[in-house]
């Protein structure tokens, strides 16, 4: 048996240490946390996407009555994306959350069914996608790219039949 590791890479820092476009970005996801749909859990997540055209795409959380049938935001802004633009290429998401019912103190961390998804988008590009989690705190966690996130995601090969 052979022990193994994995290192992860990521970055902290505050709001005010980001570049323009990424503090713009945050921003919007901001902006977006109003749209969630959340009566459930009062957790109002916002998503915001830049394209490489320069365009942004917001998302926020809609939640359902039948609990499993609700849709993060991240998920949200994402399938938004693959819909309307499936050619143009994902630079960066920012990811951002107030809760109704307590202070948020840690920066937003996408669910796993989030993570693959953007896991996806990003192994069909080609090409990273940046991943920015905004705390209300102005704190902020930066990904270069979502595989880091991701460890062992599941891929198209593991469908093949061998
Ligand atoms: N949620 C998101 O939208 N994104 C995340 O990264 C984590 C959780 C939503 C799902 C649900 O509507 C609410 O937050 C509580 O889990």
């Amino acid at each position: 048996m052979k022990q193994k590791k994995i290192q992860l890479n990521f970055k902290t820092a505050d709001f005010s240490e980001l570049q323009e476009i990424d503090r713009a970005l945050i921003s919007c996801a901001k902006e977006a946390i109003p749209t969630a749909y959340a009566p459930y859990s009062g957790f109002l997540v916002g998503a915001s996407i830049l394209l490489e055209n320069g365009e942004i795409i917001n998302g926020s959380n809609q939640e359902n009555v039948a609990y499993p049938s609700g849709l993060c935001a991240e998920r949200v802004a994402i399938f938004y994306v693959g819909a309307k633009y499936p050619n143009v290429k994902i630079l960066t998401i920012a990811v951002t959350v107030f809760s109704k019912s307590f202070n948020v103190t840690d920066v937003i961390s996408p669910c796993g069914a989030c993570r693959q998804v953007m896991a996806e988008y990003e192994d069909k590009q080609d090409q990273p996608i940046k991943v920015i989690l905004h705390s209300p705190n102005d704190t902020v966690l930066i990904s270069d790219k979502v595989s880091d996130l991701l460890p062992f995601m599941f891929k198209s090969p593991h469908l093949k039949k061998h």
